[in-house]
């Protein structure tokens, strides 16, 4: 690192003791260094399978700071390539989504399949005969990719678990977020991206997610309005039925992972929601007594939030999506809202949801822009030369006796904590100490 005043990565994260440097925040030379270290070995989410439902459709979307794009290729199969041409490096597709039979360089037109393959160089035979080996000059493509319950991830390691093994026992709750409300595996589509840049580091925004519930107060007005997915029923904020009388549980997980989530317990029934809508009202109950049916004693677990290590997370209820904090800069991040629905629910059902998405959620959503703004402000009073020098604090419940909860794998309480967090950061300096997978995985220490 070339920064002299900034100590070794044990003197920026000390879990043990609970403080982190603010410099994981602000400092260029550490952003520069998780981009290689982390962004190029982690899983990472790159989109979803309903984006491009026909052969030729495209989306292009980010891994780290860098584009890359998803498509379906001619014979239906999804890829993740560099956004990058082979030649003189322009960005081969310059939409955000589309479809396509070749993607044409704008810059000399070297023209490229869906499935990466270099076909087409313009003078080939005058200007490249014999010298230009088109088979190694395909796109470049990602070194594994998953198709999870219609959620693709990408990682360019080729070392790397495979996906379900680097999510661990985080999946139960990611489950929970993808499946259909009725209990039915997959089965979601995206009905629309929001994309905005937010002036803050992107681990502030997967931190929160890791189930930062501590931070409510920040949202007090949001609950004095009312805004819930039930606040036409109820008068209590952001009220959720289904939630009313569960069990919150908090879990980390050793792959760095972190959710909040909760469990119904047994004798649950539904509660009346949409009483002034008597077709919304119909479906979230079929979708209660069905779900119930459907997974007997599974039913009871309940996502809220959670974050994927290191830039994915969720929202698992209403406002259902997933997000990705592109890394922009040290003290910037690009975030990316995917909304999810069931694919088959009934339009005025899909309709109800996206409005409640943006006046939640989103650059807009009145959720989001509490939360954005203690990001912002916290990144602006943590660049000074002074403010730099006190680390922030990671002390909640650290060697507490707090209650735990058995039904779960992971390390899971009963109460609000930042064992979430510690475990996030433990992880991350694994990464940026170049830790094998073993490491990586929380599978041993060395
Ligand atoms: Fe793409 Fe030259 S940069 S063809
Ligand atoms: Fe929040």
């Amino acid at each position: 690192m070339s920064n002299l005043t900034i100590p070794g990565l044990d003197g920026l994260v000390d879990t043990e003791k609970g403080f982190i440097s603010r410099e994981l925040f602000v400092d260029s030379e550490l952003y520069k260094e998780e981009l290689d270290k982390v962004f190029t070995r982690a899983w990472l989410m790159v989109g979803h399978e309903s984006q491009i439902p026909k052969n030729g459709d495209f989306f292009t979307s980010r891994m780290g700071d860098e584009s890359v794009i998803m498509c379906r290729d001619k014979a239906g199969k999804i890829q993740v390539f560099l956004n990058s041409c082979r030649h003189r490096g322009m960005k081969v597709c310059r939409y955000e989504s589309g479809n396509t039979s070749l993607f044409t360089c704008p810059y000399h037109s070297w023209t490229y399949t869906t499935d990466g393959k270099l076909q087409g160089v313009p003078q080939y035979r005058s200007l490249y005969e014999g010298q230009l080996d088109r088979e190694r000059n395909g796109l470049v493509s990602v070194a594994k990719l998953e198709n999870y319950k219609g959620t693709i991830w990408a990682t360019w390691d080729k070392d790397a678990p495979d996906f379900v093994t680097y999510l661990g026992d985080a999946k139960i709750h990611l489950d929970q977020a993808l499946d259909c409300r009725d209990g039915r595996e997959g089965g979601s589509e995206v009905i629309g991206v929001h994309k905005w840049i937010l002036p803050a580091n992107w681990k502030f925004a997967a931190e929160n997610f890791l189930g930062d519930t501590y931070h409510n107060p920040s949202h007090r007005s949001v609950d004095l309005i009312g805004i819930g997915p039930s606040a036409a029923a109820g008068k209590k904020g952001r009220r959720d039925n289904e939630m009313e009388k569960a069990q919150h549980i908090w879990v980390s997980f050793p792959e760095g992972h972190g959710v909040h989530s909760a469990v119904q317990p047994s004798e649950n029934e539904y509660m009346e929601s949409f009483l002034d809508n008597p077709v919304l009202e119909e479906y979230f109950r079929h979708c209660y007594e069905e779900r119930k049916a459907r997974l007997g004693e599974h039913s009871r677990l309940l996502p809220f939030v959670g974050a994927i290590f290191p830039n994915t997370s969720y929202h698992g209820r209403q406002p259902r999506g997933l997000c990705a904090w592109h890394p922009q800069s040290p003290t910037s991040t690009e975030a990316w809202r995917f909304f999810l629905v069931d694919a088959d629910a009934p339009t005025e059902v899909k309709d109800y949801l996206r409005r409640y998405y943006m006046r939640y959620s989103g650059p807009a959503g009145m959720t989001e822009q509490d939360d954005m703004e203690n990001w912002l402000y916290a990144t602006q009073a943590s660049t000074g030369t002074v403010a730099r020098r006190y680390p922030f604090n990671y002390q909640q419940s650290l060697g507490a006796d707090i209650p735990s909860y058995e039904g779960y794998a992971g390390s899971t309480t009963l109460q609000p904590t930042e064992q979430m967090a510690r475990g996030y950061y433990r992880t991350w300096k694994n990464y940026m100490s170049g830790a094998n997978w073993d490491v990586l995985l929380g599978r041993t220490d060395k």
